[in-house]
C-alpha cells in the first residue's frame, strides 16, 4: 500500500498513539506524533521562563526553535535545537502547558508550516487533534477515535502506574479538563472532520481498532 496520507485525531486516552504507531508499522509508513511538537514548544518556553499566554514571547520561542526530524524504528522523533527532548515531554506539567500553548495563534501558525512540510511525502500516519480538519483537510483517509471518559482515564492511569501521585480520579479530571480546553479553543479545536471515519474504542482492544482502520485503507 503506497501513497496515502492518513490522519488520526481524537481526545486524550482514546488510543491514538498506540494505534497510529501500529497502523504505520503495518503499512510501512512514517508515524508522526504532532502532540510532541506542541509539547516541545511548551518545554522550550518553560526553560526560557515564557508564560503560556505571552504571545510575543511564544513567537520568539518558535522563531528560535529549530525542530529537526529524526526517523527511528518507533516513529518520528524531534530534536529541539539539537537536543532529543523526548524523555522530558510527558510530565503532567508539560502536558498542561502543551495544551495551553496550543491555543495560541503564534504557536499554531508556526507548527502548521512544520507539519505541512512533514506531510509532503505522504506515506505517513499523522496523529493529533486537527490533522483532518486544519492541517491536512485533503488527507486520503481520516479517522477520529473516541472513547468514554472513564475508559480513557483507566488507560492513561495504567500507563502512569509508576507514579504514586496520580490516582484514577486526578488522571480523570486532568483528561476531562484538557479535552474541554482543546475542544473549546477558538483555533483548530479538537473535533472530527465531517468526512472522518469515527471509531468508538471504548469496548475495542488495540488489534480491533488497528484492523478497523486498515480495512478502510
Ligand atoms: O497528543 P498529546 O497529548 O501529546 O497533545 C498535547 C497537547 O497538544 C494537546 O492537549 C493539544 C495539543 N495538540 C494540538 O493542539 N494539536 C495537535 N495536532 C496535537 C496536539
Amino acid at each position: 500500500m503506497r501513497g496515502l496520507l492518513i490522519t488520526i485525531d481524537g481526545p486524550a486516552g482514546a488510543g491514538k498513539t498506540t494505534v497510529s504507531r501500529r497502523v504505520a508499522e503495518q503499512l510501512g509508513y512514517r508515524y508522526v506524533d504532532t502532540g510532541a511538537l506542541y509539547r516541545t514548544v511548551a518545554l522550550t518556553a518553560r526553560a526560557a521562563g515564557i508564560e503560556p499566554d505571552d504571545d510575543a514571547g511564544l513567537a520568539g520561542v518558535c522563531d528560535g526553535l529549530a525542530i529537526e526530524v529524526v526517523r527511528t524504528a518507533g516513529g518520528t522523533r524531534f530534536l529541539a535545537n539539537g537536543d532529543d527532548v523526548a524523555d522530558r515531554l510527558r510530565t503532567p506539567e508539560i502536558t498542561r502547558m502543551a495544551s495551553a500553548v496550543s491555543a495560541r495563534p503564534a504557536v499554531r501558525r508556526h507548527l502548521l508550516a512544520v507539519q505541512r512540510e512533514l506531510g509532503r511525502e505522504k506515506n505517513a500516519v499523522f496523529e493529533g487533534r486537527d490533522m483532518g480538519t486544519v492541517v491536512f483537510p485533503e488527507a486520503d483517509r481520516k479517522f477520529f477515535l473516541e472513547a468514554d471518559l472513564d475508559a480513557r482515564a483507566r488507560r492513561r492511569h495504567a500507563e502512569l502506574a509508576a507514579d504514586p501521585n496520580e490516582t484514577l480520579e486526578t488522571v480523570r479530571e486532568a483528561i476531562r479538563r484538557r479535552d474541554e480546553d482543546d475542544s473549546t479553543r477558538a483555533l483548530a479545536p479538537l473535533k472530527p472532520a465531517p468526512d472522518a471515519i469515527r471509531i468508538d474504542t471504548t469496548d475495542l482492544d488495540i488489534d480491533g481498532v488497528v484492523s478497523a482502520i486498515l480495512a478502510h485503507c
